[in-house]
Protein backbone atom coordinates (compact mmCIF):
# COMPACT_ATOMS: atom_id res chain seq x y z
CA UNK A 1 0.00 0.00 0.00
CA UNK A 2 2.86 2.61 0.82
CA UNK A 3 4.54 1.71 -2.58
CA UNK A 4 1.36 2.68 -4.33
CA UNK A 5 1.24 6.12 -2.31
CA UNK A 6 4.93 6.97 -2.83
CA UNK A 7 4.64 6.51 -6.34
CA UNK A 8 1.06 8.64 -6.65
CA UNK A 9 3.41 11.24 -5.09
CA UNK A 10 5.97 10.67 -7.35
CA UNK A 11 3.75 11.76 -9.95
CA UNK A 12 2.23 14.63 -8.79
CA UNK A 13 5.75 15.80 -7.97
CA UNK A 14 6.66 15.34 -11.09
CA UNK A 15 3.77 16.87 -12.66
CA UNK A 16 4.31 20.10 -10.47
CA UNK A 17 7.21 19.97 -11.30
CA UNK A 18 6.74 19.85 -15.11
CA UNK A 19 4.04 22.69 -15.02
CA UNK A 20 6.61 24.99 -13.18
CA UNK A 21 8.58 24.40 -16.17
CA UNK A 22 6.03 25.09 -18.74
CA UNK A 23 4.74 28.18 -16.49
CA UNK A 24 8.55 29.83 -15.63
CA UNK A 25 9.00 32.18 -19.36
CA UNK A 26 5.82 33.31 -19.03
CA UNK A 27 6.77 34.59 -15.68
CA UNK A 28 9.86 35.76 -16.78
CA UNK A 29 8.35 37.26 -19.46
CA UNK A 30 6.22 39.04 -17.55
CA UNK A 31 8.96 40.58 -15.27
CA UNK A 32 11.22 41.50 -17.85
CA UNK A 33 7.91 43.30 -19.72
CA UNK A 34 7.33 45.09 -16.28
CA UNK A 35 11.17 46.19 -15.68
CA UNK A 36 11.03 47.90 -19.60
CA UNK A 37 8.21 49.33 -18.62
CA UNK A 38 8.15 50.72 -15.39
CA UNK A 39 8.67 54.60 -14.95
CA UNK A 40 12.48 55.34 -14.09
CA UNK A 41 13.02 56.13 -10.04
CA UNK A 42 13.14 59.77 -10.01
CA UNK A 43 15.78 61.54 -7.15
CA UNK A 44 13.52 64.98 -8.18
CA UNK A 45 10.36 65.12 -9.78
CA UNK A 46 9.69 67.30 -12.79
CA UNK A 47 9.16 70.66 -12.21
CA UNK A 48 10.14 73.52 -15.02
CA UNK A 49 12.23 76.28 -14.16
CA UNK A 50 9.89 79.96 -15.24
CA UNK A 51 11.54 81.38 -18.19
CA UNK A 52 12.27 84.36 -16.28
CA UNK A 53 14.32 82.40 -13.92
CA UNK A 54 15.77 80.94 -16.73
CA UNK A 55 17.14 83.78 -18.40
CA UNK A 56 18.47 84.94 -14.74
CA UNK A 57 20.28 82.01 -14.02
CA UNK A 58 22.18 81.89 -17.62
CA UNK A 59 22.44 85.92 -16.38
CA UNK A 60 24.24 84.90 -13.32
CA UNK A 61 26.71 82.12 -14.69
CA UNK A 62 28.49 84.90 -16.83
CA UNK A 63 28.26 82.92 -19.83
CA UNK A 64 31.26 83.27 -22.27
CA UNK A 65 31.80 82.11 -26.13
CA UNK A 66 33.19 78.80 -25.84
CA UNK A 67 31.73 77.59 -22.72
CA UNK A 68 30.21 74.30 -22.28
CA UNK A 69 27.06 74.22 -20.34
CA UNK A 70 25.38 71.35 -18.82
CA UNK A 71 22.05 71.10 -17.07
CA UNK A 72 21.39 68.07 -14.81
CA UNK A 73 18.12 66.57 -14.47
CA UNK A 74 17.28 68.90 -17.89
CA UNK A 75 13.40 68.02 -17.51
CA UNK A 76 11.80 69.57 -21.22
CA UNK A 77 15.30 70.96 -21.89
CA UNK A 78 14.57 74.44 -21.57
CA UNK A 79 17.86 75.69 -19.86
CA UNK A 80 19.91 74.06 -22.65
CA UNK A 81 18.05 75.28 -25.20
CA UNK A 82 17.88 78.71 -23.96
CA UNK A 83 22.11 78.98 -23.47
CA UNK A 84 22.13 77.47 -26.78
CA UNK A 85 19.81 80.42 -28.35
CA UNK A 86 20.90 83.57 -26.43
CA UNK A 87 24.40 82.50 -25.85
CA UNK A 88 25.59 79.85 -29.04
CA UNK A 89 27.21 78.02 -26.79
CA UNK A 90 27.43 74.10 -26.43
CA UNK A 91 24.65 72.86 -23.86
CA UNK A 92 24.08 69.31 -22.66
CA UNK A 93 21.10 67.93 -20.60
CA UNK A 94 21.03 65.19 -18.86
CA UNK A 95 17.49 63.44 -17.87
CA UNK A 96 16.76 59.73 -16.59
CA UNK A 97 13.40 60.01 -17.94
CA UNK A 98 13.09 59.02 -21.60
CA UNK A 99 9.66 61.17 -21.73
CA UNK A 100 11.45 64.42 -20.69
CA UNK A 101 14.75 63.58 -23.42
CA UNK A 102 11.82 63.22 -25.76
CA UNK A 103 10.26 66.37 -24.87
CA UNK A 104 13.54 68.61 -24.83
CA UNK A 105 14.52 67.31 -28.29
CA UNK A 106 11.46 68.35 -29.85
CA UNK A 107 12.13 71.69 -28.10
CA UNK A 108 16.16 72.04 -29.26
CA UNK A 109 14.59 71.10 -32.85
CA UNK A 110 11.98 73.60 -33.00
CA UNK A 111 14.72 76.15 -31.79
CA UNK A 112 16.78 75.27 -34.21
CA UNK A 113 19.78 74.53 -31.93
CA UNK A 114 20.05 70.80 -32.88
CA UNK A 115 24.06 71.59 -33.74
CA UNK A 116 24.56 73.08 -30.23
CA UNK A 117 22.11 70.51 -28.12
CA UNK A 118 22.46 66.95 -26.89
CA UNK A 119 20.32 65.60 -24.67
CA UNK A 120 21.39 62.34 -22.66
CA UNK A 121 18.96 59.79 -21.24
CA UNK A 122 21.52 58.81 -17.82
CA UNK A 123 21.46 59.04 -14.26
CA UNK A 124 22.44 62.80 -12.90
CA UNK A 125 24.91 61.01 -10.85
CA UNK A 126 26.70 59.15 -13.52
CA UNK A 127 27.52 62.39 -15.45
CA UNK A 128 31.28 63.40 -16.11
CA UNK A 129 31.17 67.54 -15.34
CA UNK A 130 35.23 67.54 -15.79
CA UNK A 131 34.65 69.36 -19.53
CA UNK A 132 32.02 72.19 -18.08
CA UNK A 133 32.07 75.82 -17.33
CA UNK A 134 28.42 75.91 -16.40
CA UNK A 135 26.08 73.38 -14.59
CA UNK A 136 22.94 74.43 -14.23
CA UNK A 137 20.75 72.55 -11.51
CA UNK A 138 16.84 72.61 -10.03
CA UNK A 139 17.02 69.32 -8.02
CA UNK A 140 16.49 69.20 -4.07
CA UNK A 141 18.62 69.92 -1.37
CA UNK A 142 19.51 66.78 -0.82
CA UNK A 143 20.63 65.97 -4.42
CA UNK A 144 22.73 69.55 -4.09
CA UNK A 145 24.70 68.00 -1.59
CA UNK A 146 25.45 64.45 -2.40
CA UNK A 147 26.80 66.24 -5.92
CA UNK A 148 28.95 68.56 -4.31
CA UNK A 149 32.13 66.67 -3.56
CA UNK A 150 32.02 65.56 -7.03
CA UNK A 151 31.48 69.05 -8.08
CA UNK A 152 34.62 70.15 -6.06
CA UNK A 153 36.88 67.77 -6.99
CA UNK A 154 35.90 67.09 -10.54
CA UNK A 155 34.78 70.35 -11.75
CA UNK A 156 37.41 73.19 -13.67
CA UNK A 157 38.89 75.53 -10.92
CA UNK A 158 36.77 78.62 -12.17
CA UNK A 159 33.65 77.12 -13.52
CA UNK A 160 30.21 78.06 -12.40
CA UNK A 161 27.02 75.99 -10.39
CA UNK A 162 23.58 77.81 -10.65
CA UNK A 163 21.06 76.42 -9.17
CA UNK A 164 17.50 77.57 -8.50
CA UNK A 165 15.74 77.18 -5.49
CA UNK A 166 18.32 75.09 -3.34
CA UNK A 167 21.75 75.74 -1.66
CA UNK A 168 24.86 73.59 -1.25
CA UNK A 169 24.75 73.23 2.97
CA UNK A 170 27.84 75.43 4.03
CA UNK A 171 28.98 75.86 0.66
CA UNK A 172 28.00 79.66 0.71
CA UNK A 173 27.14 81.19 -2.81
CA UNK A 174 29.04 83.88 -3.65
CA UNK A 175 25.43 85.74 -5.10
CA UNK A 176 22.06 85.35 -4.34
CA UNK A 177 19.39 87.21 -5.75
CA UNK A 178 15.45 86.71 -6.10
CA UNK A 179 13.45 86.41 -9.33
CA UNK A 180 9.58 86.41 -8.94
CA UNK A 181 10.37 85.56 -5.82
CA UNK A 182 12.84 82.61 -6.40
CA UNK A 183 16.24 82.21 -4.87
CA UNK A 184 18.91 81.93 -7.77
CA UNK A 185 22.49 81.04 -6.34
CA UNK A 186 26.22 81.25 -8.23
CA UNK A 187 29.14 79.56 -7.04
CA UNK A 188 32.51 79.27 -8.54
CA UNK A 189 34.50 76.21 -8.54
CA UNK A 190 37.53 76.88 -5.91
CA UNK A 191 41.33 75.94 -7.12
CA UNK A 192 42.21 72.40 -5.73
C1 LIG B 1 12.87 69.98 -10.94
S1 LIG B 1 13.10 69.23 -12.55
C2 LIG B 1 14.17 70.42 -13.31
C3 LIG B 1 14.00 70.51 -14.82
C4 LIG B 1 14.86 71.57 -15.51
N1 LIG B 1 16.24 71.51 -15.12
C5 LIG B 1 14.34 72.94 -15.21
O1 LIG B 1 14.96 73.62 -14.36
O2 LIG B 1 13.32 73.32 -15.79
C6 LIG B 1 14.21 67.83 -12.16
C7 LIG B 1 14.44 66.86 -13.28
O3 LIG B 1 15.38 65.90 -12.81
C8 LIG B 1 15.09 64.65 -13.42
N2 LIG B 1 15.69 63.59 -12.60
C9 LIG B 1 15.28 63.10 -11.41
N3 LIG B 1 16.13 62.17 -10.95
C10 LIG B 1 17.12 62.06 -11.86
C11 LIG B 1 18.31 61.28 -11.94
N4 LIG B 1 18.68 60.42 -10.99
N5 LIG B 1 19.11 61.44 -13.03
C12 LIG B 1 18.77 62.32 -14.01
N6 LIG B 1 17.65 63.07 -13.99
C13 LIG B 1 16.84 62.97 -12.92
C14 LIG B 1 13.57 64.61 -13.49
O4 LIG B 1 13.13 63.71 -14.49
C15 LIG B 1 13.24 66.08 -13.79
O5 LIG B 1 13.07 66.29 -15.16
Amino acid sequence: MKKVQDIALTRRSVFAAAAALVAAPAIIRSAVAQQVDAPPRLDVPFVPTPQQVVDKMLELASINKGDFLIDLGSGDGRIPVTAAQRFGVRALGVDINPQRIKEANDRAREANVTALVEFRQQDLFETDLSQCDVLTMYLLPSVNLKLRPKILSTMKPGARVVSHAFDMGDWTPEQKVSVDGRSVMLWTVPKR
